[in-house]
């Protein structure tokens, strides 16, 4: 019994090797032959399919080898990652491609997408493989009316993993975004117009707070609160952040030791800060105080920085999935998981805020019976008049610094950017966070186009917050280690003279 056993297997063995062993010495279409007699049906689909064709150069098209390897009845069968990779070990050869005409960018465009990153990045299993999508064998051009992501087939496909997604969902062209963007000059419209917004407007800050930092530094006439050191290492940090930003940006190695050198200049400004020699900042002038905040507005200010903070945080790594180090940066919320569910609480909170702020300035507007002085937040003829003279001086064509008002341009500038960021960054999210129940109603473009908007948006507002708020009310000499307003809601005599002079005028007029 168990010798007849023996046999059985053996003769089988024989069997199944006998053909492998044969095809080292056949051609392409010979291997697919060698495993015909068994495999009828997947023979039938490869050689119907795409990859049927003939080479224009020898071995350019996949065979059954190429996928299942030389020995298939002794491997086991690719996985989700090991298939994907497989298929793009030819796909990203943009040579062979070319051959074909075929684009070679569907293998970056895939990592780029979110499928691509969830899997090839973040090791989620779960989430869609080459296969999962254009399947294994019956592979075709997208337009043939038998490819699985073509018209017919794509809603079937994506709603395997996605449950009810519709046409225009499937026709998102998110699998492969960036070929999507190529081909739609309206997506990139949207990608040139937040290009050019980021770098108009990291170029304006840099140059304005260059000459802030020029006047307060390393001018004679002027000494910063916090001293001339203090002011020196803020000023090589500043250079250092920027420089790294710029770096990150423009993906250039190195932007890592940037920030490390800024976050060593910000420390040893802090140290010398702590000796307390040169500080005159923060100690009681034994002088007016004067209010600026309640304590509504000041809580508002704190939900809007913690969602801030937790958004940037949890986003950030997934924007910038293929630098590594960047995924440590989610073990502060216990992994992938965690930082998912965290940013989107963060989101809640942060439209939370904004609704409330709104209706807040409502409130106010309607208690001082709605005059237009409670919108102290608009931009003013005067604003421009206060950006060109702080131009001037920081040029040193003007002697003294404008007489700002209850609020200065800077600060608005600020404001103002939160409330442009913000309706895009609410509404792109929401997209994302239901992309199915949005795909499936709004135009195909919607889901790249919120990608887009989203992920741009929060970098330009990252760059504001890092460079424009973080310079004005913590690395500002005359304020460093960072203007106290925002937890006690007041400011000193002195501060005012220097910050709102305007006000200050207006105020004690009113008082005397
Ligand atoms: C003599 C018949 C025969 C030939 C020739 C043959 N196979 Fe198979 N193959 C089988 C049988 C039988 C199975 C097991 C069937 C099953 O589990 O459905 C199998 C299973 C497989 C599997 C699935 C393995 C798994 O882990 O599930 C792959 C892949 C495979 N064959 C690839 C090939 C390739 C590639 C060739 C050509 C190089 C080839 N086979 C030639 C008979 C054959
Ligand atoms: C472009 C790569 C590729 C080529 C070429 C290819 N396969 Fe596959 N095949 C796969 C992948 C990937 C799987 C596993 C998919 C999965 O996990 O569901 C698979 C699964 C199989 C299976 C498992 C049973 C099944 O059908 O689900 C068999 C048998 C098989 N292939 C045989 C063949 C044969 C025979 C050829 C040549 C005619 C061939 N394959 C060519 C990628 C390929
Ligand atoms: C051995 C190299 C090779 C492997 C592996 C390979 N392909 Fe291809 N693929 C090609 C070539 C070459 C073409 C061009 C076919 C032609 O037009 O003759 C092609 C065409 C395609 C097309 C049609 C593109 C178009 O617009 O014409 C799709 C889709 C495709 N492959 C997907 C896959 C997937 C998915 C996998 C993995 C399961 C895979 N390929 C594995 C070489 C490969
Ligand atoms: C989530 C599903 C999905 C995944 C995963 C996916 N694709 Fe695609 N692929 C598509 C769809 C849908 C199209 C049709 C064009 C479009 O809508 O972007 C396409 C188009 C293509 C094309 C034709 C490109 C062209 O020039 O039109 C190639 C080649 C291709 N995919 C290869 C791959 C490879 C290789 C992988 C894995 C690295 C992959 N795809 C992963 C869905 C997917
Ligand atoms: C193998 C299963 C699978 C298939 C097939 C699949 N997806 Fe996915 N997809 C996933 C998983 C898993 C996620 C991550 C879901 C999550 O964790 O929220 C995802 C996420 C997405 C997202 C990102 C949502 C976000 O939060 O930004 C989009 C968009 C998407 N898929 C589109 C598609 C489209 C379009 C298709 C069809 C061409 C498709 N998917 C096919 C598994 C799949």
């Amino acid at each position: 019994m168990s010798s007849c056993r023996i046999a059985l297997f053996a003769v089988s063995v024989i069997l199944l090797s006998a053909p492998v062993f044969a095809l080292g010495s056949t051609t392409a279409s010979g291997s697919i032959a060698a495993c015909a007699g068994c495999h009828a049906d997947a023979s039938d689909r490869l050689s119907h399919s795409v990859h049927g064709r003939p080479d224009k150069r020898a071995g350019d098209h996949p065979t059954c080898i190429s996928c299942h390897g030389k020995n298939p009845h002794s491997s086991t069968l690719p996985a989700r990652l090991e298939s994907t990779r497989m298929c793009s070990s030819c796909h990203r050869n943009a040579d062979r491609m070319r051959r074909y005409g075929v684009s070679s960018k569907a293998v970056s465009s895939y990592e780029q997408s979110f499928h691509g990153r969830m899997l090839l990045r973040f090791g989620k299993k779960r989430a869609a493989g080459c296969v999962d999508c254009h399947s294994k064998h019956s592979i075709f051009v997208p337009n043939n009316s038998s490819s699985s992501v073509g018209r017919e087939h794509a809603v079937r496909t994506c709603a395997g993993c996605h449950r009810g997604a519709g046409q225009l969902f499937a026709a998102s062209g998110t699998s492969h975004p960036r070929l999507k963007i190529d081909r739609t000059p309206l997506l990139r419209l949207e990608e040139e117009f937040f290009k050019l917004l980021t770098y108009a407007t990291v170029v304006l800050l840099m140059l304005v707070i260059g000459l802030d930092l020029r006047r307060k530094v390393f001018c004679a006439q002027h000494s910063p609160n916090s001293g001339r050191v203090v002011g020196m290492l803020v000023a090589l940090g500043f250079s250092s952040l920027t420089a790294g930003l710029v770096m990150a940006i423009l993906r250039v190695a190195g932007a890592e030791w940037a920030w490390l050198s800024a976050a060593g200049s910000f420390a040893a400004a802090f140290a010398v800060y702590a000796t307390g020699r040169e500080r005159r900042i923060h100690k009681p002038d034994g002088s007016k105080l004067y209010h600026r905040f309640t304590f509504a507005q000041r809580a508002q200010h704190v939900c809007l920085a913690l969602s801030f903070t937790v958004l940037v945080l949890t986003g950030m790594p997934l924007h910038y999935a293929d630098i590594g180090w960047s995924h440590y940066l989610h073990l502060l919320f216990g992994g992938l998981d965690g930082a998912r569910t965290a940013h989107r609480i963060a989101a809640v909170l942060m439209t939370i805020t904004w609704i409330w702020h709104f209706l807040f300035l409502l409130y106010r507007w309607r208690i001082y019976g709605f005059s237009s002085s409670t919108w102290t937040m608009l931009p003013t003829r005067k604003d421009l008049w206060d950006f060109s003279r702080t131009i001037a001086y920081g040029l040193g064509l003007r002697s003294t610094p404008p007489e700002y008002d209850r609020f200065q341009f800077r600060q608005k500038f600020d404001y103002l950017a939160v409330y442009w960021g913000m309706p895009i960054m609410v509404f792109s999210g929401a997209v994302l966070w239901f992309e199915v129940f949005f795909g499936n109603r709004l135009p195909s473009i919607a889901l790249d186009a919120a990608y887009i908007a989203h992920s741009d948006e929060a970098i330009l507002a990252m760059l504001a917050i890092m460079i424009w708020h973080l310079y004005n009310t913590h690395l500002d000499p005359d304020h460093f280690p960072m203007s106290r307003a925002w937890l006690s809601g007041v400011l000193t005599e002195s501060e005012m003279a220097r910050e709102h002079p305007a006000e200050k005028a207006r105020i004690d007029a009113k008082r005397d």
